[in-house]
């Protein structure tokens, strides 16, 4: 089944310099990058991007760290690309991410508050859709 999904490079990611490793493992993976920016986000999209958190202990930080510095966003398609990104990113907090995903070989450092855990993917085909609308409208 070919999906499409949202991935945010972060700006931890992108502040390290491992947004081409990061795509790398994406396309040896036989996804398809179909679009591909390197974007300064506002609080504007950070809200809607991140509206289910709102209000929780995390989400003013997790915002002001998104603005810290340019992210890469791209839409990523593939078969069962939803489920497959999420695989390779490995879990949220890169100290217990899975060695061989991005976040376990990667991710290094986490504040108190937001995890710099330096990608993003959507969770579901419904957040896919309404994520690409809000980086790519
Ligand atoms: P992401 O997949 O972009 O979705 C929400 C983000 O909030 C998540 O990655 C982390 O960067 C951050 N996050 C999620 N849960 C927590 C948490 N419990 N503590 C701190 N940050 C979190």
């Amino acid at each position: 089944m070919t999906q499409r999904t949202l991935v945010l490079v972060k700006p931890d990611g992108v502040q390290r310099g491992l947004t081409g490793q990061i795509l790398a493992r994406i396309e040896a993976k036989g996804y398809t990058l179909a679009q591909l920016e390197l974007v300064t986000a506002t609080r504007e999209i950070l809200e809607r991007h991140y509206e289910e958190h709102q209000g929780k202990p995390f989400f003013e930080p997790l915002v002001e760290f998104m603005l810290s510095g340019p992210v890469v966003a791209a839409v990523v398609e593939g078969d069962r690309v939803i489920e497959g990104f999420r695989s390779l990113a490995g879990a949220t907090e890169p100290t217990t991410a899975a060695p061989g995903t991005i976040r376990g070989d990667l991710g290094r450092d986490w504040g108190e508050k937001v995890q710099k855990n330096l990608v993003h993917g959507s969770d579901s085909p419904e957040s896919a859709e309404r994520e690409i609308g809000i980086w790519f409208s």
